[in-house]
């Protein structure tokens, strides 16, 4: 009732909620998809509830994406959010530890080091890295079983990204200490983390401890390939290791080391767990799954040779797979900014006031009926261009080059406002990692697909629910698949 009586008109609606501070934390945190559909039900696109005693005001659908990811400098930031959980995770002086200019250049640096001939060298160790893994791992030994695919997912994923993107030196350390020590980065970013920063929690010393170590690792190598004269690899620290700022500052050891374990956080969560939702799909779809295996057939003939990037592109269900499965389980669900000035909200009377933070939720739109026909269902063939399902901006797509594209610093990116799918964000915060997280995803299937058949355990269509507990989604454990080797 109190909050009624100071229903301000400028104001978005205010959801309801009988608690003062917790406000409507927990429903949302349980299930933020469902809370967000339900509210939009209600007030429309553009509501504010509690989060944790903060006025967080969401505004779903393509405008309310571009509102808030495609705002000016002036009136969001994203630093001054997550830095609190990100800088003694990542270090000093990078991401969101440094004005925002600097991590313009910092994004450019990483993406100008992903070129096609990069990628070129990146899909056959990402290959290899699946292959061994399969045949060394006990989980996978014989000729069926049963396993939790996710922590197998995350391992996967793991090696490729840091075999592929740092180097081999790194990718051996896994194997030793390094994994035990993400392990321990990982617990700095837990919920709890983001709620609490300023409590002494109990395991951020070994966060701290983890931290310098793995710093200290990067760093050791950065100087043995300095030493050797190293300069031939494609990974993204020798590209850094040569990359020099506007100001002619070269970009400093301790820089390059927190920008690679930000690369590996960053793709490490978001990777993994699409990995997975594809594999758990896949086995809710075994017709699915032979017929990628026929793809691939078809596109290289019954003894298929080893992979390589430009085969990625003939392989277009494998990558529709990538797609489809983002657009339902995209693991960034609510992407976060706070209010630097007084903020009106086109073709409305509401301004969105400085005491208020912003909330998108680009899954909202990516799960819409007016977008997506049969929202619910995952079927990647709707990504052509002529299936019954497909979604009209995919059918009524003009040439991709017409779409407007701005660059904030890091090279041109599309706006993305005119599409309901934005797995990858939009505006000056995009991910520069959507053609890696592609190359890496597209790669492991299409090797995973040679290998196995999947089903689910008791041979059902169902597909497991998700687990919002961290920060970033992902299926609920134990996820079994049932597995068997194709002859
Ligand atoms: C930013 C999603 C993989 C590096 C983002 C954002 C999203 C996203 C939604 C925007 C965050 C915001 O606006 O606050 C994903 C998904 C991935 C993925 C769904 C995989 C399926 C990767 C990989 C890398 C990476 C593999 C590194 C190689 C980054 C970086 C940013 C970013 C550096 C910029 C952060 C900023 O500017 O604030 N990603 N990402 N991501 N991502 Fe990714």
């Amino acid at each position: 009732a109190k909050q009624l009586l100071f229903v301000n008109p400028n104001e978005p609606p205010m959801v309801f909620s009988w608690f003062p501070v917790i406000g409507s934390t927990i429903t949302y945190g349980m299930d933020p998809p469902t809370f967000f559909r339900e509210n939009q039900k209600k007030h429309g696109d553009c509501f504010t509830f509690i989060l944790l005693g903060k006025k967080t005001t969401v505004y779903v659908g393509p405008n309310g994406n571009d509102f808030i990811l495609n705002g000016k400098i002036k009136d969001v930031c994203a630093e001054e959010i997550y830095t609190v959980l990100t800088t003694p995770v990542f270090g000093k002086d990078v991401v969101y530890d440094c004005p925002n200019s600097k991590l313009m250049e910092q994004k450019k640096f990483m993406k100008i080091a992903l070129t096609t001939e990069a990628f070129r060298s990146y899909v056959p160790i990402i290959s290899d890295e699946v292959e061994t893994y399969l045949k060394r791992t006990p989980d996978f030994k014989g000729q069926s079983g049963i396993v939790n695919i996710c922590p197998k997912m995350a391992q996967i994923t793991i090696f490729t990204a840091s075999h592929s993107l740092q180097g081999k030196e790194i990718r051996d350390k896994f194997d030793e200490k390094l994994a035990d020590l993400y392990h321990d980065l990982d617990m700095g970013f837990s919920p709890i983390n983001f709620m609490l920063h300023w409590a002494p929690l109990p395991w951020n010393n070994r966060r701290d401890y983890a931290q310098r170590t793995v710093a200290q690792i990067y760093m050791d190598v950065i100087k043995s390939r300095r030493a050797k004269g190293d300069k031939g690899a494609q990974d993204m620290m020798a590209h850094l290791m040569n990359s020099t700022y506007k100001n002619g500052v070269q970009v400093p050891d301790h820089e390059i080391a927190h920008m690679m374990i930000a690369l590996l956080m960053a793709g490490q969560h978001s990777s993994s767990s699409t990995s997975a939702w594809i594999m758990l799909r896949l086995a809710s779809r075994p017709d699915i799954m032979e017929e990628l295996y026929q793809e691939q057939v078809k596109a290289f003939g019954a003894h298929l040779p080893p992979l390589k990037y430009e085969d990625l592109a003939k392989l277009p269900l494998n990558q529709a797979i990538v797609k489809e499965t983002l657009r339902l389980h995209a693991p960034i669900h609510s992407i976060m900014r706070a209010v630097k000035s007084p903020m009106p909200v086109p073709g409305t009377k509401y301004v969105i006031p400085t005491d208020h933070v912003l909330l998108a939720a680009p899954g909202v739109s990516a799960s819409d009926e007016q977008y997506f026909p049969q929202p619910d269902l995952w079927e990647p063939h709707r990504w052509e261009p002529d299936h019954p399902l497909t979604p009209s901006h995919v059918r009524n797509a003009t040439n991709e080059d017409e779409e407007e594209k701005i660059d904030y610093g890091y090279g041109l990116v599309s706006k993305g406002t005119a599409s309901p799918y934005l797995p990858f964000g939009a505006g000056r915060h995009r991910c520069i990692g959507e053609h890696f997280a592609n190359v890496q995803l597209q790669t492991i299937t299409a090797i995973i697909v040679r290998n196995f058949k999947f089903r689910n355990v008791d041979g059902s269509d169902k597909v497991i629910g998700t687990d919002y507990a961290s920060l970033f989604s992902r299926p609920l454990e134990p996820a079994n698949i049932y597995w068997e080797k194709r002859n």
